[in-house]
């Protein structure tokens, strides 16, 4: 059955999309404890939140086909971060106002009557192509059950000064008021972050953009910011995903950056004063974090665990991609640490590489790799895998850095973007933790203090 472009689901497809479902459960490379679409695409995780006893967590999805397409908000619910539900409440884009697409947003709950409200970018493309800047609210009540407002959208059109491309609302409380913020890009192409003050969970006012320094020197953002996200605390963090930035003080890995300012949020001068800027990790498939609070109300985050528009593996067995293991959000003397939310822990295989074999080969079995080293100037190497497929982890204490080389596999991916990652490692113990999900990796370098998440399709796992 062909699916015409920015086709949303409705009862005429049940029989595709359960079709499908079925096909994915047999697909090789499905994680246990990674949010997986049950098929299609996702990409980055939406509407995070915590609300009648349950984590909700949304994300953007593509049901018909591993490819980026009509954007639905996908749902799953879990009461420990580890087991998910499917839920039948999802955001479809089935009103006129949203006919390219329910783009990413965030949750807000009220405390007083448990219902979440659900911001969302509407994405509307005139006959040229254009996009008309749309910003839309459903909100989901203690049952469960979700409805788009009768006012959407809520926001229209662009302040001046500020291009057509607005998107990602953010929404967050400060001192008993509701602020939003939105990824944007400014009439010179340059990407900024706009800041709206709530009148009610319906009415907002433009309130300008919010600048965005680092030891009181403006920042470059590329041309584009998409999916702004703030934590407040003694210390604020403020997350950006950027496209085109050309930052110093950061790697650039992948197509786009995801970065982490960590500083104080000034919502009088409209400035967020950073003192330290963090690349939140430093892997191969990693974009578009979104941060919450779990139930205990420590902040911590989901990202996509995928990056741009890459082919994977999966894509012939109709999916595509999933979201990283939920990570804690800790500041530690001004620095951000994300070690992985501790429920994860207790599922995996746990592995220590004492007497470390040269090669550990790889099952499908979720599994977490411990390994301690004691510094001594010398270059280690652990790879994972068989004997001619295998992806390397090297420690270079010479030259302050570890490795993931994917030079090694026969399932080359995304070649463009080169094979290896690295990232800067002190003269010191380490303590690694490597989280294998059949095909999702993700390595925690002492406990958080910088992360690496990576695919990887070896033959064991087929
Ligand atoms: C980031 C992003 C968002 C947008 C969504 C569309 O990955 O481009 O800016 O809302 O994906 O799927």
């Amino acid at each position: 059955m062909e699916i015409k472009p920015y086709t949303p689901i409705s009862e005429k497809y049940k029989p595709l999309i359960n079709s499908r479902i079925r096909e994915v459960t047999t697909s090789p490379f499905r994680p246990t404890y990674h949010i997986a679409p049950p098929c299609g695409l996702a990409n980055d995780p939406n509407g995070l939140c915590y609300v009648n006893g349950k984590y909700h967590v949304f994300y953007q999805w593509y049901p018909f086909e591993a490819k980026h397409d009509m954007k639905h908000w996908n749902h799953v619910s879990s009461k420990d971060l580890l087991s998910w539900d499917e839920e039948s409440g999802i955001l479809i884009p089935d009103e006129i106002y949203e006919k390219n697409g329910c783009y990413s947003g965030n949750a807000y709950v009220d405390q007083k009557t448990g219902k979440a409200y659900l911001y969302y970018t509407a994405n509307y493309k005139k006959d040229d192509g254009e996009r008309i800047p749309q910003q839309a609210l459903a909100v989901m009540d203690k049952t469960g059950k979700i409805e788009k407002s009768r006012n959407n959208p809520i926001i229209k059109g662009a302040p001046e000064n500020i291009s057509v491309n607005i998107r990602d609302p953010f929404v967050f409380e400060e001192d008993d008021s509701l602020y939003m913020l939105l990824g944007a890009e400014d009439k010179d192409h340059k990407g900024c972050v706009l800041l709206y003050k709530a009148l009610d969970f319906e009415q907002w006012e433009y309130d300008g953009v919010l600048e965005i320094e680092l030891n009181n020197k403006p920042i470059d953002l590329g041309i584009m910011v998409e999916c702004p996200g703030i934590i407040l605390g003694k210390k604020d963090v403020l997350f950006l995903s950027l496209i085109g930035s050309n930052l110093e003080s950061i790697e650039h890995v992948n197509r786009f950056d995801s970065i982490a300012l960590i500083g104080q949020l000034d919502l009088k001068e409209k400035k967020f004063k950073a003192t330290s800027l963090q690349t939140i990790d430093f892997g191969f498939d990693f974009y578009a974090p979104q941060p919450f609070y779990d139930k205990d109300k420590n902040p911590l985050f989901f990202g996509w665990f995928g990056s741009a528009n890459e082919e994977l593996p999966e894509d012939q067995y109709h999916w595509r991609h999933a979201l990283t293991l939920p990570r804690n959000i800790v500041i530690e003397d001004g620095i951000l640490k994300t070690p992985v939310h501790p429920t994860i822990k207790e599922r995996f295989k746990v592995i220590e590489l004492k007497d470390k074999p040269d090669l550990f080969e790889s099952s499908k079995e979720p599994t977490l790799l411990k390994w301690n080293i004691k510094y001594d100037n010398q270059i280690h190497s652990l790879k994972v895998g068989s004997e001619d497929d295998y992806w390397e982890l090297i420690i270079d204490y010479p030259n302050n850095k570890l490795y993931i080389d994917r030079s090694n596999l026969q399932e080359v991916i995304d070649p463009d973007y080169g094979m290896i990652r690295e990232l800067p490692i002190e003269r010191e113990d380490l303590n690694i933790d490597i989280f294998l999900d059949n095909s999702f990796n993700e390595l925690y370098l002492n406990n958080g203090e910088k992360v690496l998440s990576f695919r990887s399709y070896e033959k064991n796992l087929y």
